[in-house]
């Protein structure tokens, strides 16, 4: 059979093959290596996978790429990122090098609300050319798909322009992009001491109106909302309204739980059948137990405790221990983690959070990949996925974890076709 590419000879293909689930417990050490691996691509699409003998033999192509000495695998998925925003927080990061707190700066109308008025003044031009340089940072990382959160306009006009933006940069940039819609993530100051009522605007106008808009983008058919429950931001019953307005509307659910504040989001989410819960920072042991028994997927986010120069970090370990999915992400966000790089992430989570790299890999590709919805096109190198795919120069994908801070990246492949060499 003739095909449109081959990639032959790699020293690992790393294929985090799941047969259609994401992976839990023990199958999270196990990333499906082949060695002296290969793989058939058609019509942007994996038609083949297994060791350079068979795949030559039955395949041909007048493309074809020698990935010997090197390591193939699925492109990353970064499945929690806020990457659309205006400005930076260079103040607030040294205010916090000299000790003050994330939510106090927050309570006192910095943090999430200081990005807040710069992305308001930002024109919609401006948004979008600000946040392609950091998608391209996350493009040089050997990311090509990202989960992307609004929640730095708080109004509707501004929540919209952040849509926009968001499919803007999908249309025009390598990396797939899945919008959340999450008007709450702060409360604007113009709703101090009503609270309530921001919370009923998201309901009946925001929620409403962002679904209608997504509803005219037809190649958008995968969507979510999300909501920040914590101490400062949205309590449980704030939350629970807006995840069920949410629900009824047809998005899926996310929600950041348990980053400071154990508020009993991660339950409420997991009732309401989310998609992931992310953070997890001061999740219980009854409530891991819940997500083990749910199809929801656990994202954990070690780039903000690594940026807050903390010690304490969710138990990633005991969760996965426990049967969770889990799945790693960046959170690339101006506040709490301005990292655009899965391999940084999965390089903290080796060290602070005791995944082995195996388990880091499988987090920040396949497990990542259902966190978002797309757990049966990407995030793995099984016949019919995507082509996502990169060649890393080294000749065990080990050591993306190992060594923190170098990129090993030779080649990015986008359905099927070479991006970067
Ligand atoms: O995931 N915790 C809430 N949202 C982001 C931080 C956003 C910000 O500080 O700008 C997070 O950590
Ligand atoms: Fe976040």
């Amino acid at each position: 059979m003739k095909v449109d590419l081959i990639i032959e000879n790699a020293a690992q293909l790393v294929t985090c093959a799941s047969g259609g689930k994401p992976k839990r417990g023990a199958a999270m050490t196990d990333v499906g290596i082949i060695e002296n691996g290969a793989l058939a691509i058609s019509g942007g699409k994996i038609v083949a996978v297994g060791n350079t003998k068979e795949i030559a033999g039955n395949f041909q192509t007048e493309n074809v790429i020698d990935a010997g000495n090197k390591v193939v695998c699925p492109a990353f998925v970064d499945p929690h990122t806020h990457v659309v925003f205006a400005g930076n927080r260079l103040n607030e990061f040294e205010l916090k090098i000299k000790g003050a707190d994330y939510l106090e700066i927050l309570e006192n109308g910095g943090g999430i609300i200081s990005t807040v008025k710069q992305t308001r003044e930002a024109s919609l031009k401006s948004l979008i050319e600000q946040s392609r340089r950091r998608l391209d940072e996350m493009l040089a990382c050997g990311t090509l798909t990202a989960e992307i959160k609004t929640g730095y306009g708080l109004d509707t006009a501004t929540e919209l322009k952040m849509l926009e933006a968001i499919f803007e940069l999908d249309k025009t940039h390598p990396i797939d992009l899945i919008p959340t819609f999450l008007p709450a993530h702060a409360f604007p100051p113009e709703f101090k001491g009503r609270e309530d009522e921001y919370v009923a605007l998201i309901c009946d106008e925001m929620l409403p109106e962002a679904k209608e808009i997504i509803n005219y983008q037809s190649s958008i058919t995968n969507y979510f909302a999300d909501v920040f429950c914590e101490k400062n931001a949205f309590n449980l019953e704030q939350s629970r309204r807006v995840l069920e307005t949410a629900k009824r509307l047809g998005f899926g659910l996310k929600a950041h739980v348990d980053e400071f504040t154990n508020l009993g989001c991660a339950r409420l989410a997991i009732e309401l059948g989310a998609t992931s819960i992310d953070h997890l920072d001061a999740t219980s042991d009854e409530e891991i137990a819940l997500l083990a028994a749910s199809q929801t997927i656990g994202i954990v986010t070690p780039t903000v405790n690594f940026n807050f120069g903390s010690a304490h970090f969710a138990d990633a370990r005991k969760m996965i221990d426990k049967h969770c999915a889990i799945a790693v992400s960046t959170d690339y966000n101006p506040g709490s983690a301005p990292c655009p790089s899965q391999p940084l992430a999965m390089a903290i989570a080796c060290r602070y959070q005791k995944l082995l790299p195996s388990e880091a890999f499988n987090a920040a590709t396949i497990n990542a990949a259902f966190a978002v919805g797309l757990g049966d096109k990407i995030g793995s190198l099984e016949v019919g996925k995507s082509a996502d795919i990169l060649i890393l120069d080294t000749n065990d994908y080990r050591q993306t974890a190992y060594e923190f801070g170098a990129n090993f990246i030779e080649t990015i492949i986008k359905t099927g076709k070479i991006i970067t060499r």
